[in-house]
């Protein structure tokens, strides 16, 4: 591949900005300094990047704190997308959402462009664990906080087990380890109650980062990264 793209790929910067620093001198491929934007590179080459390691990363993985106002896709004729929420130098990765939230859920939402392992945590067979922080209309009644762990229809489906830990009459965190459409919804409705504000607090045993505001997102880690799965 072209010196531009690999460095482009490397930092996460516009072609642009990567052509800059090739001829600045800034760049070196196996210890050599390469000033040719257009050199033939591999990318299992040696690369610095003033002075620094940059690696050539197939795969991205970012953890956002999604906002209300976003649809999970990566392109909608009317609605923003959580894609919009990435700067444009983003746009070549392919990225997509693994998984979705509603538009007016907040929190955590992976964005990768690694359909294997989005694959994986997707699956129902591999019961991946969701944590959602959810306020409630009306009270949560014991009665129905045990129908709801124990399973309850929510229109032709029964779910499967999950675990509530309420947090006041009408706020709990549940942790359900499938993803029907509007599920959390659905679950509280299925004993006549109503959820009314929804927030993905954990997904795949990873936590969400508390210092991502609303709209904010950051690479997952090599750590995080093992925890999902995912390859670095
Ligand atoms: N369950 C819902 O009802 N909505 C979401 O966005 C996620 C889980």
């Amino acid at each position: 591949m072209r010196l531009d793209k690999l460095v482009s790929d490397a930092m996460g910067i516009t072609r642009k900005d990567s052509k800059n620093l090739i001829k600045k001198g800034l760049v070196a491929v196996n210890g050599v300094i390469i000033k040719d934007v257009g050199a033939n590179v591999s990318e299992t080459d040696a690369l610095t990047v003033e002075g620094k390691k940059a690696e050539y990363k197939k795969f991205i993985y970012l953890m956002m704190n999604k906002p209300q106002g976003y649809i999970s896709a990566t392109d909608d004729k009317r609605q923003k997308t959580v894609l919009d929420l990435l700067p444009e130098n983003f746009n070549r990765y392919d990225l997509f959402p693994a998984g979705r939230l509603d538009i007016d859920t907040e929190g955590f939402l992976l964005l990768t462009n690694d359909g294997q392992t989005a694959h994986n945590l997707l699956s129902p067979a591999k019961k991946i664990g969701k944590e959602y922080f959810a306020r409630l209309e009306s009270p949560l009644s014991p009665e129905d906080k045990l129908t709801i762990e124990q399973g309850v229809d929510i229109g032709g489906y029964v779910t499967k087990p999950a675990k509530i830990e309420q947090q006041s009459q009408s706020e709990c965190v549940i942790t359900i380890v499938e993803g029907k459409f509007h599920q959390v919804k659905k679950m509280f409705e299925a004993v006549g109650n109503k959820v009314v504000y929804l927030k993905r607090i954990s997904f795949a045993s990873l936590p969400l980062d508390p210092s991502l505001e609303l709209g904010e997102y950051r690479f997952l880690t090599d750590e995080e990264i093992d925890v999902i799965g995912g390859s670095h």
